[in-house]
């Protein structure tokens, strides 16, 4: 059983597009395998909230406290399930800080000012924070402590595993034998869920408006809404053609997703717009009512996240302890 990992930055609000692209992927990986035989390893999913990313960019404290907390329930109630996976707050697991440290002396200038991620966002910024740039070198750190094997993203993160997986050969090449070389694998479905307004551009959770985003904790009413004034494209018929009917094939998509068909085949099932408004919606909402209920259940019991996320770091710390020593061996510094 490979390892996967995955970690979801606690700024703007989860929606539909992290669920189907991110949340459901790695969670169905919990049922694949309980435990592989690798000795005192984590389990071989790890789901981690990466607050100490949601500080590259001028941020709220109260909101980034808010927010974890807010993710961590959410995970749980799409059924992320501590006994299976390791479940963690990044910055309660200490080693992710230092081990990017050891790693930045791994990593080059140059390496991380190409990233297209760094570029776009520092262009929108005035002050630039010296994190935006060595971004990527702490997702290193959180992929390589763990001897993850593989780490489903998107493409506009596929770039920074592949810094990972650079600078893991090459510590590994210079230094000794330490890290697992990861790799990014894409999610098997619904990669790219279109924002329901502007279906050119994805959903996403900082620059969508409300109207253009499926929320997670949107209520069943605003989710149907949504969905019924989601912008289509002229041409009454429905097909899927994700060049040419961006909006209609965003709804077939979306409802392939949530019911596991194929969105070509269920274009055939439909003669109009409204109609495939009307099952979509339907679909959305069987997938995300739950969610959202369970998720009220959850926050209700602020003791019980809390003390999950106590032992998931607690559990962590362990392996990423004995990793974080290796590392810091081989680099040439002396133990205590
Ligand atoms: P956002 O782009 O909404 O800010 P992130 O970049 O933090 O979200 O992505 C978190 C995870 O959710 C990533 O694994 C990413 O690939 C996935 N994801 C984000 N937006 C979408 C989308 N519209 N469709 C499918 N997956 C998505
Ligand atoms: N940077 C990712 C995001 O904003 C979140 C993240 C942090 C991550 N560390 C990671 C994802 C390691 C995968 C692996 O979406």
């Amino acid at each position: 059983m490979p390892r996967r990992l995955t970690g979801f930055t606690p700024s703007g609000e989860l929606h539909l597009g992290n669920y189907l692209g991110a949340i459901r992927p790695i969670l169905a990986g919990q049922d694949r395998a309980v435990r592989s035989g690798r000795d005192a390893g984590p389990s071989d999913t790890v789901v981690f909230i990466s607050d100490l990313h949601a500080l590259t960019l001028d941020h709220d404290p109260q909101q980034v406290r808010r927010r974890t907390l807010e993710f961590a329930a959410l995970l749980l109630a799409a059924g992320a399930d501590p006994d299976r996976c390791l479940f963690l707050v990044q910055s309660h697991v200490p080693e992710h800080a230092e081990l990017h440290y050891l790693l930045e002396c791994v990593a080059g200038y140059g390496e991380a000012q190409r990233m297209i991620q760094f570029k776009e966002k520092a262009r929108r910024q005035e002050q630039v924070r010296v994190s935006l740039l060595t971004y990527p070198i702490l997702m290193a750190a959180d992929i390589l402590l763990y001897d993850t094997d593989e780490v489903p993203v998107g493409e506009d993160q596929r770039q920074h595993v592949e810094l990972a997986r650079d600078v893991a050969s090459r510590f590994n090449a210079r230094y000794g034998q330490t890290f697992t070389v990861p790799r990014a694998v894409n999610p098997p479905v619904a990669a790219r869920i279109m924002d329901l307004t502007t279906p050119n551009v994805k959903m996403s959770k900082s620059a969508s408006s409300a109207a253009g985003a499926l929320r997670l904790l949107d209520e069943p009413d605003a989710l149907r809404r949504k969905v019924m004034r989601a912008v289509t494209d002229t041409g009454g018929d429905v097909v899927y053609d994700v060049e040419g009917r961006p909006g209609v094939s965003n709804l077939l998509d979306i409802l392939a997703a949530c019911t596991e068909q194929q969105p070509a085949q269920l274009a055939d099932e439909f003669n109009r717009y409204s109609d495939l408004k009307q099952a979509t919606a339907d679909a959305v909402v069987a997938t995300l009512a739950p969610v959202r209920e369970r998720y009220l259940d959850i926050v209700a019991k602020p003791d019980y996240i809390r003390e999950v996320l106590r032992d998931g770091a607690a559990r962590a710390r362990t392996y990423a302890g004995e990793k974080l020593k290796a590392a810091k061996s081989a680099l040439g510094l002396l133990p205590v």
